[in-house]
């Protein structure tokens, strides 16, 4: 059994209504970038934990999350109440394989989050195993609203570090912006649109593409993915995509 170590939080942000990042210090054992840990909290005198992935590279301290309260979720109503300097709880082992460890290289690297599945992305990019394996890697945000539209400091900050190597695309459903694609990510899947935008192809030839946020959005990207022949990657069975369901 994983055990729990005790955290305190040290940062908070708010990025829009009931959308949060903690950040917090905690002895967890190392891990590898798009793994997860339980975060609980007792509630009521029970302790009530869940997984979320982390945002922070395995290599850079405070521990953070980015994660959004949900309507009568058990959690996460008192998670985004927290403060700087309340305690929590977390697994001291991280766990879960949406990781590049085991996946091939290729030309382009997709990284397909929706909502508060960009997080796990901003781990797996501030490490170098996307940029000794692959090209190019094209991170693909999409969101309801703009105001979701998290870390765009950060991302700005990567794309200046990574110059061409490096395509962030945004995509918004419910709202028309200039700077942003407009609807699904699945639709602009299907329709070309994303592959236009960020001027690379996604084949089974030269593309692996993780998926990460809304399991829908999960089940139908796979759809899409598998009519073009791409597989799904297992650790003992090489494949072209690999997915990590938040809900
Ligand atoms: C491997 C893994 C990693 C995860 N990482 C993250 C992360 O980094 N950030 C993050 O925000 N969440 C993440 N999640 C989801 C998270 O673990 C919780 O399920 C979520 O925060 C809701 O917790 P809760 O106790 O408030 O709601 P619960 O009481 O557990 O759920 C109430 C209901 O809401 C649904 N639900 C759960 N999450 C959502 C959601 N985001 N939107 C809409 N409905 C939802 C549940 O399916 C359930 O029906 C991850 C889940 C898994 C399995
Ligand atoms: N104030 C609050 O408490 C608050 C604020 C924000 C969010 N939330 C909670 O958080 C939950 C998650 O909200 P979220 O906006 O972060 O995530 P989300 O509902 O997963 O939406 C994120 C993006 O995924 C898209 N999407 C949904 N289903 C899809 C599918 N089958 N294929 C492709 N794309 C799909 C959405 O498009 P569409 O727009 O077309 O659905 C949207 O562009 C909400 O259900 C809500 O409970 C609460």
């Amino acid at each position: 059994m994983n055990d729990w170590v005790k955290g305190e939080i040290v940062a908070k942000r708010q990025w829009a209504e009931g959308l949060y990042s903690l950040q917090f210090d905690a002895p967890i054992n190392p891990f590898y970038a798009g793994q997860y840990i339980k975060v609980a909290l007792d509630v009521v005198g029970e302790r009530i934990g869940r997984p979320y992935s982390l945002a922070n590279p395995p290599h850079e301290r405070p521990l953070e999350i980015f994660f959004n309260e949900v309507n009568g979720g058990s959690l996460t109503a008192s998670l985004s109440a927290l403060q700087v300097g309340d305690a929590l709880w977390v697994t001291a082992d991280a766990g879960g394989i949406f990781t590049l460890e085991t996946v091939q290289p290729a030309e382009n690297l997709w990284l397909l989050a929706t909502g508060t599945g960009l997080g796990v992305y901003l781990s797996i990019l501030r490490t170098s195993a996307p940029w000794e394996r692959f090209q190019r890697v094209i991170l693909v945000h999409g969101v309801r609203q703009v105001a979701d539209l998290a870390y765009q400091t950060l991302l700005a900050a990567l794309q200046q570090q990574h110059g061409e190597r490096l395509q962030v695309l945004t995509a918004v459903s419910r709202e028309a912006h200039p700077n942003a694609l407009s609807g699904r990510i699945t639709a602009l899947l299907s329709s070309g649109q994303l592959e236009t935008a960020a001027g690379a192809t996604l084949t089974p030839a030269d593309s692996h593409v993780m998926l990460c946020g809304n399991s829908a959005m999960i089940k139908d990207a796979k759809v899409i993915l598998e009519a073009r022949g791409l597989t799904r990657h297992r650790r003992h069975t090489p494949g072209h995509y690999t997915t990590e369901h938040y809900h």
